[in-house]
């Protein structure tokens, strides 16, 4: 089979992007597209609010909604932009590969970015394996650029549950980069998956009786980026987990309970350093929870899709603009 370009599909890597977010002090969004919804409202919001974007697919969303439309969603999705007036860099990035052959087959399907997650192996089978992604995505015509990932998150990164976080060695991340060749690199420093970040008790009171969790560990972050100045440096679990839509979606059936997320201010500090691209789902999927969750409860009678998944698919895009211009500081780098 014919291996599809990444520039014939107008997306491009992630190489100057880095390079202008790591000089500039921001990062850039990742977020997960698994529908048309989802890709309306990430497009609508950076290209309202000038960021360029990384759209992320998962194995889970592959398995779901069909890789070739994923990736013809894609396409769409730079026409889209174009036509709004606004025509954003858009990188298209397999989230969590879990093996060579998923890599492979997004960078010979027009994908710009993979990552190579081998964070569960043993070191030098992380090394290995990454390592092998990288010589396969650099050596295709278009050059695809690859994330690598050092150090354990906490909770579930597609199959996978780990239990607690490891924290990135930061003594270890040369010897990674410069072995395997990847073109960023994922750490571990107190995020995790998913909308349960820590547990309560693990959390402070502040004044007005809201959980506070823990701090990230930017020590470990400070260490790192000493070790490799100016590298892109890629924060997964970075949901903040808003409290008003836990209640939203609690006050209209749902049950989320404990769910805290990683607070904005933190997200800031680390978009102001080499921290340049930052993955944020559970929000979106919490914002789009909440509005269909409100939506059936106070009209029950109706039925039409498109009556709560354009409520869903607004509020979506309030809350990724949000982020863009108060908390990545990406708005405007487009
Ligand atoms: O890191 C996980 C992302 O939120 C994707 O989640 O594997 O359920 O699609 P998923
Ligand atoms: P959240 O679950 O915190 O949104 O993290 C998403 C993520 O890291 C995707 O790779
Ligand atoms: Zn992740």
């Amino acid at each position: 089979m014919c291996a599809v370009s990444y520039r014939e599909l107008g997306l491009v890597n992630t190489v100057e992007l880095f390079k202008k977010a790591v000089d500039g002090g921001y990062a850039l969004p990742a977020y997960n597209f698994n529908n048309m919804e989802q890709l309306q409202a990430i497009i609508q919001a950076c290209v309202e609010t000038s960021s360029p974007v990384i759209l992320q697919v998962s194995k889970g969303a592959r398995d779901y909604a069909n890789a070739t439309l994923l990736r013809n969603m894609a396409k769409g999705a730079v026409e889209y932009a174009k036509e709004l007036g606004n025509p954003i860099p858009v990188v298209l990035h397999l989230d969590h590969g879990g093996d060579f052959e998923i890599c492979k087959e997004c960078i010979d399907n027009g994908f710009s970015s993979v990552m190579i997650d081998g964070s569960h192996f043993s070191y030098e089978e992380n090394i290995a394996l990454t390592k092998k992604v990288v010589e396969y995505a650099h050596s295709r015509n278009d050059y695809v650029t690859v994330e690598g990932e050092l150090g354990v998150l906490a909770g579930i990164e597609d199959d996978v549950v780990a239990e607690k976080s490891t924290y990135t060695q930061p003594e270890e991340v040369i010897d990674f980069v410069s072995k395997t060749g990847v073109d960023s690199l994922a750490i571990s420093i107190g995020t995790s998956h998913g909308a349960n970040k820590f547990k309560p008790e693990q959390c402070t009171l502040d004044e007005n009786g809201i959980l506070v969790p823990p701090p990230l560990r930017f020590d470990i972050l400070e260490e790192i980026e000493k070790n490799l100045p100016g590298f892109p440096i890629v924060l997964h679990g970075s949901s903040s987990v808003p409290q008003d839509l836990v209640k939203v979606i609690n006050s209209n059936g749902g049950n989320l309970k404990n769910a805290i997320g990683i607070p904005e201010e933190q997200l800031r500090r680390a978009a102001a350093s080499a921290v340049c691209k930052i993955n944020i789902d559970s929000d979106g999927r919490i914002a789009m929870t909440a509005a269909v969750r409100k939506v059936l409860s106070e009209k029950p009678g109706e039925f039409d899709p498109r009556k709560y998944l354009g409520p869903a698919r607004d509020a979506l895009k309030e809350i990724y603009k949000h982020k863009n211009e108060n908390v990545l500081g990406s708005a405007g780098k487009a």
